[in-house]
């Protein structure tokens, strides 16, 4: 697939995926999030990328929602239609992911930027970075998992504020609400960014994969974390990570983890 949308560049065991639109504050739309999910299937099967990161292009936008020119003669249908698109291959994609995605929010993430970097396992912010869900001035709602996971990670009651009134947070009102796990200046977010990714580079990929999944486990409605969280552990004592971290760990020097 020619990438149109998004740029993508890869260092030190990171995959860094800036989205590509700068004149229209990197909203996404359909081919965004196709070239998005493409790149990511991609990725999966590459040993040596350890980490992804997303950011957006220019200084001003992470991502500043959902194309609202796509959608804005949508049918009840085709509404339906753009939002479970987006969760099988962006959202939930992105949360269930085999690597950790860090969302670097270097400006505007609304709506669908919020929700894109809720999605992702981390999120680290640039001081100027302003958060929203703003769909009900827009007369609708969050589509694309924002009601569900911003209740997660800031809490119900916050949650329904945001929504309801669709006012923004600054990057330290993130902070505060533990929206964003640091703020920094902009010059500093990529390599903040890939400073919690080297670190991740160290780990055994096959316990981090395991790690995503359990911890997500525990949101899923349907099943108990606590049990997939016995049964996975159990698994790791079975794998080549395992064997090596214990005995490096034994022989006092530093792993080398293959990742299965
Ligand atoms: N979808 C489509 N285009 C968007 C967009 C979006 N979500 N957000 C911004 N753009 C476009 C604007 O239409 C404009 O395009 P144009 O120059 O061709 O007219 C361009 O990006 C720049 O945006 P502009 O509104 O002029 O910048 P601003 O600095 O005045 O305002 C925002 C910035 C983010 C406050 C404003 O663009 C905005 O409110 N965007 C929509 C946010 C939103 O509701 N997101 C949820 C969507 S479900």
């Amino acid at each position: 697939m020619t990438l149109q949308n998004i740029l993508t560049e890869v260092e030190d065991k990171v995959l860094i995926i800036t989205i590509n639109r700068p004149e229209k504050l990197n909203a996404l739309n359909a081919k965004t999030i196709e070239e998005l999910h493409e790149t990511l299937l991609e990725a999966e099967n590459h040993n040596e990328i350890r980490t992804i990161i997303i950011t957006g292009s220019g200084n001003k936008s992470f991502v500043a929602g959902a194309d609202i020119a796509e959608f804005a003669n949508f049918s009840i249908e085709q509404g339906k239609q753009l939002a479970a698109t987006g969760h099988f291959k962006i959202f939930n994609f992105i949360e269930n992911y085999s690597k950790p995605v860090i969302a670097a929010v270097n400006g505007f993430a609304l709506g669908g930027g919020l929700e894109l970097a809720m999605a992702c396992h981390i999120r680290i912010a640039s001081e100027n970075a302003k958060m929203g869900l703003p769909e009900t001035s827009l007369g609708v709602i969050p589509g694309y998992g924002g009601t569900q996971r911003l209740a997660q990670l800031v809490g119900k009651g916050k949650a329904f504020e945001m929504i309801v009134t669709a006012d923004m947070l600054n990057a330290q009102d993130a902070y505060k609400w533990v929206l964003v796990n640091y703020v920094v200046t902009q010059e500093e977010l990529l390599a903040k960014c890939k400073e919690v990714a080297s670190k991740v580079a160290l780990r055994s990929p096959v316990a981090v994969k395991t790690a995503i999944k359990v911890i997500n486990a525990g949101y899923n409605a349907h099943v108990n974390g606590f049990d997939v969280e016995i049964e996975e552990f159990g698994k790791m004592f079975g794998t080549k990570d395992f064997k090596e971290g214990v005995k490096a760990f034994l022989e006092k020097r530093k792993p080398s983890f293959n990742g299965n």
